[in-house]
């Protein structure tokens, strides 16, 4: 279904992020046939370029990054033909009237902040100040949504000095993603599950999002912000609160994101004996993680595994379990609801322990797989055995179903059709580090040192004995 026609804007159109993903993605949903014929795609940036030499540009991203072998070059050239570039100073006067004169009266604005956030503020003001924003204008923008809760606040109070909070679309790219949707409707499409989606029946919950790539080109970034800041406080934690939340009362965007921050508020501090900390050491194939980012004496965080608690009536006394790290051994994201045992077992001692789990996997392989006991075949008695009721989304959907949009596709669109439900609340973002902050200054005042681990490896060994300690185990990273 096509959306309303659109002019969307991209501020830092020939980064990274633009190149790799946003407009490759705008390209999947021209081609599905989504985006009305007059639609228009700017790319603006400092440098000085015409039209010409940013389709060139956008033509070789979506060549590079567009996925699914090479695209057809009829939908590229006329793709390409919705696409212009604008030249602006975003601190200063130059380019900005000529923007103006690009845009249209009469669809929907969009304005995509892919650049920094020190430039967030600038943005905004010069939208405002040239006119190009409209009340029914709408924002981007990208994590990091600031680096503490205090620069959170300071960027929450600077936008709503020129746009409302409907008009702000704060990106967290996960919740983009379709088996994270999927997670809502797995507990509030099926009877099956809610009735157990507790501390009575669930033993504890992970989620782990693991990851083979080291810090690549992003060392200067990284090196500030570490695990933690980078994917506990934004990614992980919409993961815990989709599962945690209780259900909205609709699908709608305040009545999801109520529920969202109720769980964030929710979360007790944790221990600092709780946390572990991991950096990832030096192989025969690379070099490791202080060299990657060029300081030698770094203590930031590559990996962190904590144990979280959730003090409310559903989930007092059921720890979450979150996972994150680079250099690990697979790509492998997935969330495991495991269930306490059955309150008596009438195949005796010898029978062992079995366990339902419920597995959500992100990626890749997006599918979920619920492992349920049952008799051994043969004839050796009652020996029991947990095997995996399976389902690969992919299967599940057919060869024509099966390729899973990317997240940003998904956003992109969301923000056209104005459905704010999937982009994180300034009060949700800034409860986030609320919860993150002080753990962060803990190890910060102590100098704390993070333990080196493998890569390749499943994290540092004291992320083991993190559950250990509890009698239990994280399950395998396995691709
Ligand atoms: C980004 C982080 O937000 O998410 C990166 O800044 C991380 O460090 C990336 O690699 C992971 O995203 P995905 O979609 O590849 O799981």
């Amino acid at each position: 279904i096509p959306v309303d026609s659109f002019d969307l804007v991209i501020f830092g159109g020939t980064g990274d992020l633009a190149r790799r993903k946003i407009l490759p993605g705008l390209f999947r949903r021209f081609r599905a046939g989504q985006m009305p014929a007059d639609a228009q795609v700017i790319g603006a940036a400092r440098s000085d370029m015409d039209d010409a030499a940013f389709r060139e540009m956008v033509r070789e991203a979506i060549v590079e990054f567009g996925g699914n072998g090479t695209p057809d070059p009829g939908d590229l050239d006329a793709f390409l033909e919705r696409v212009a570039y604008q030249s602006v100073d975003a601190k200063g006067e130059a380019g900005w009237s000529e923007l103006e004169d690009k845009l249209r009266d009469d669809c929907v604005r969009a304005f995509y902040f892919s650049v920094g956030p020190s430039l967030f503020g600038d943005l905004a003001e010069r939208l405002r100040t040239f006119g190009l924003a409209t009340e029914t204008s709408r924002i981007v923008v990208e994590k990091p949504f600031g680096n503490d809760l205090e620069s959170a606040r300071a960027l929450n109070r600077e936008l709503a000095q020129y746009f409302d909070e409907t008009q702000i679309y704060r990106i967290d790219h996960y919740l983009g993603k379709e088996t994270v949707q999927n997670l809502m409707a797995v507990r509030f499409g099926n009877v099956l599950f809610e009735p157990l989606w507790n501390a009575q029946f669930v033993d504890h919950i992970q989620i782990t999002v693991a990851e083979t790539v080291g810090v690549g080109g992003r060392g200067g970034y990284y090196d500030h912000s570490g695990a933690m800041r980078d994917m506990v406080q934004n990614h992980l934690m919409q993961l815990l609160c989709l599962i945690a939340m209780e259900p909205p009362a609709q699908f709608e965007p305040d009545a999801v994101r109520d529920e969202k921050l109720k769980v964030i508020r929710a979360l007790d501090p944790v221990e600092p004996h709780h946390i572990v900390r991991g950096q990832y050491g030096a192989d025969e194939k690379q070099p490791g993680y202080r060299a990657h980012v060029e300081n030698e004496r770094s203590r930031t965080e590559s990996f962190v595994a904590l144990k979280a608690h959730i003090s409310n009536w559903r989930w007092a006394g059921t720890p979450f379990y979150l996972r994150t790290g680079k250099m690990l051994r697979a790509r492998a994201s997935e969330i495991a609801v495991v269930f306490k045992d059955a309150p008596h077992s009438i195949f005796g001692a010898e029978a062992g322990r079995h366990r339902n789990v419920l597995a959500i996997r992100l990626q890749p392989n997006e599918g979920m797989t619920l492992d349920v006991t049952i008799k051994e075949p043969g004839p050796g008695g009652m020996r029991l055995l947990d095997v995996p009721l399976d389902m690969s989304f992919a299967d599940a959907l057919g060869p024509d179903g099966g390729e899973v949009p990317d997240a940003y596709e998904r956003l992109v669109m969301d923000v056209i059709r104005g459905n704010q439900t999937l982009f994180m609340r300034g009060d949700e973002v800034e409860a986030a580090w609320a919860w993150t902050d002080p753990l962060i200054d803990s190890w910060e005042a102590r100098g704390d040192v993070p333990k080196p681990y493998d890569p390749g490896s499943s994290g540092p060994e004291d992320a083991l004995m993190l559950m250990h300690r509890d009698g239990r185990r994280w399950r395998d990273i396995k691709a």
